[in-house]
């Protein structure tokens, strides 16, 4: 009995070890690494909110902000980055609705970014952490908020390392 033990903590840590092994082999689609942003990018889109807010930029992805970030960013829509992005009252308040219920669900993004920008997220800035200053201003790309021009898939909530362009 005394002998099989240290065989069986062997044998044990052998499985773990396989198994750990076996989740990265699979983990090319990638949702479920820890140190990826755990944004769902697939929700499907309300027909509403690709109309009102696609316009400038793109329909940004819900999961990628927190709650009170989209409700502040629709609350201000009059003075939106710059912009006038304003609304009526009954689209301001369908679309509150269907940002807030698909905003981001998970703890680790349920802090506000500054300036209530995706792009000013924790978990943004360490996913583009690698590109330089200089590459965000280039014509192609002009801003970092301007996602479709390295993510080409953007819009369909694409967003996989595999397939990032980087325009020159
Ligand atoms: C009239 C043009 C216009 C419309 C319409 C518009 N936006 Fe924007 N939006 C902007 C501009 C300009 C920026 C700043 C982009 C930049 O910094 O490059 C911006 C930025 C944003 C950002 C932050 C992007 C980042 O940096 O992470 C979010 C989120 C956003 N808009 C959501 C919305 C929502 C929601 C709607 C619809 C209710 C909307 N926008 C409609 C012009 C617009
Ligand atoms: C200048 C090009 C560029 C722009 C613009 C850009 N990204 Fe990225 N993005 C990248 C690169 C490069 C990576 C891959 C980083 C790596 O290899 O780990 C990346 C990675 C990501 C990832 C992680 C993907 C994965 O497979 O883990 C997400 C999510 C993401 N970007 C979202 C966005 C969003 C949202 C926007 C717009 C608000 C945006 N990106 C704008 C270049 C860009």
């Amino acid at each position: 009995m005394r002998k099989r033990i240290p065989l069986l903590i062997g044998l044990l840590s052998l499985l773990t070890l396989v198994g750990g092994r076996l989740a990265w082999a699979d983990d090319d689609d990638d949702e479920h690494e820890w140190s990826r942003p755990r944004v769902s990018t697939r929700v499907p889109m309300l027909p509403a909110y690709q109309q009102e807010c696609a316009a400038c930029h793109m329909a940004y992805p819900p999961g990628m902000l927190p709650a009170a970030s989209w409700q502040s960013i629709m609350t201000g829509l009059p003075k939106h980055y710059g912009s006038d992005a304003s609304l009526d009252v009954a689209s301001v308040k369908k679309l509150t609705t269907w940002l807030t219920t698909n905003a981001a669900p998970n703890r680790s993004m349920s802090n506000r970014p500054p300036q209530d920008r995706i792009t000013q997220s924790a978990w943004f800035v360490r996913q583009h952490d690698e590109i330089s200053a200089s590459v965000w201003k280039r014509p192609a790309i002009k801003s970092a908020a301007n996602c479709m021009a390295c993510h080409a898939g953007a819009e369909q909530g694409d967003f996989n390392e595999h397939r990032v362009r980087i325009p020159r």
